[in-house]
């Protein structure tokens, strides 16, 4: 019989408590609005610089997070950017065929960069960030941010406890609907479209924060009228741990998460990857045999108050940004959470199911 589980806590500190640096963002979008209204929502990081391709853009974003750090600079210019005074960490928000280039930029100048998700269009390209990196004494993060995020952390420690048995298997899906736009930057190559870099990459990452490193890959897939992959089914082994992720642009999904084991399994609830609670099931645990249950429910979990989003949204970048705040400061080069081997495994995947399915992006023909 399995002994009866007490769920541990999360080991992730307070993003409050982590050191605060002066941050400037490169290409200021959707998801640059996240990240900086998070950060100066829930961390003591501000944001000083901003650069975009238009300087008026710059400057409305800088205007909209105005903060107790005063008025960040605008620029449109990356070389002038980067010789922003103090300037300790740049976040790299460009769609992801931009990113290369951009954190390349970044890291030449001698600053650690967290880069948005995908870090790069394939591996190569991020094996060479991450070597640049170690030469100029950059650190190099990805934005991965659920891999930094309390629930992940407690479904590790749930995993290693043993008490759902081996874990043989791990499903993970995430799939949404988006309609048919050839402008849009999800279905247009140069822009590193395509289902699986920008929604595939989430359950990919959780299959190898649960498994590790497939040694085994199978994929199949169809394409869209641009020629980007537009449902997408992966299967994998590493061991004696198999893993099914489904990934698409062209239906709407649960986007769920799974961990499947001898004696239990773990049903994270939907959206499994923004901070989240999940349900534990030991197998006729029981007294009498019966299968055990356990919530870990994410508010209540956390030994720490997290501001309340004013629109019902989450702060869930706040671990990632405090993340490399803290490692940024003490002089690390990576992430122990979600590091270069880590970021490299999940590339090397996308690498091995876009030659599989035949997905290239432009500057990848040789
Ligand atoms: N972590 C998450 O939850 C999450 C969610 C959504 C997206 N993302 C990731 O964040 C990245 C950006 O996504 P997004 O939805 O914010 O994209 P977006 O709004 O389409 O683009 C972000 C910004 O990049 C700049 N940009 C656009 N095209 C460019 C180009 N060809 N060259 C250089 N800069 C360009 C633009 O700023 P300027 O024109 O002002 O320079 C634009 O506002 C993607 O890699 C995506 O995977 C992450």
């Amino acid at each position: 019989m399995t002994a009866p589980l007490t769920l541990p806590t999360s080991t992730i500190p307070d993003p409050a408590e982590a050191p605060g640096l002066r941050w400037g963002v490169i290409a200021p979008g959707g998801i640059a609005r996240n990240f900086i209204g998070t950060m100066h929502a829930a961390t003591a990081s501000r944001l000083v610089a901003v650069c975009s391709r238009s300087r008026e853009r710059a400057r409305v974003f800088a205007r909209d997070f105005e903060s107790d750090a005063g008025l960040a600079t605008a620029y449109a210019d990356v070389d002038e950017f980067l010789a922003h005074e103090g300037l300790e960490a740049v976040y790299v928000a460009s769609p992801h065929a931009q990113h290369f280039a951009l954190a390349k930029h970044v890291l030449e100048a001698g600053i650690p960069v967290v880069i948005e998700k995908p870090m790069t269009l394939n591996a190569e390209q991020a094996r060479e960030l991450f070597a640049l990196g170690h030469q100029k004494g950059a650190y190099v993060q990805e934005a991965m941010w659920s891999c930094f995020m309390p629930h992940y952390d407690v479904i590790r420690q749930v995993i290693e406890s043993g008490a759902i048995g081996e874990v043989t298997g791990v499903i993970a899906e995430h799939c949404q609907y988006f309609p048919f736009d050839p402008e849009h930057r999800l279905y247009a190559p140069e822009l590193g479209g395509g289902a699986l870099l920008d929604l595939g990459v989430y359950p990919l990452a959780f299959a190898h924060w649960v498994a590790g490193s497939p040694e085994e890959i199978h994929a199949t897939g169809t394409l869209t009228a641009t020629g980007v992959d537009e449902m997408i089914s992966i299967s994998g082994l590493r061991d004696r741990t198999v893993y099914a992720v489904q990934t698409g642009l062209g239906a709407r999904g649960e986007v769920g998460a799974h961990v499947l084991g001898t004696r239990g399994k773990i049903d994270v609830d939907s959206w499994f990857f923004v901070p989240n609670s999940f349900t534990v099931t030991q197998f006729e645990a029981g007294e009498r045999g019966e299968d055990l249950r356990m919530r870990f429910t994410y508010e209540d979990s956390l030994p720490y108050e997290l501001p309340r989003h004013p629109e019902g949204g989450n702060f869930g970048m706040a671990f990632e940004i405090a993340e490399a705040a803290r490692n940024i400061r003490a002089g690390r080069l990576e992430s122990e959470r979600w590091g270069a081997g880590d970021t490299l495994a999940v590339l090397e995947v996308m690498d091995r199911v876009r030659e599989a399915i035949g997905v290239r992006y432009p500057g990848e023909e040789k």
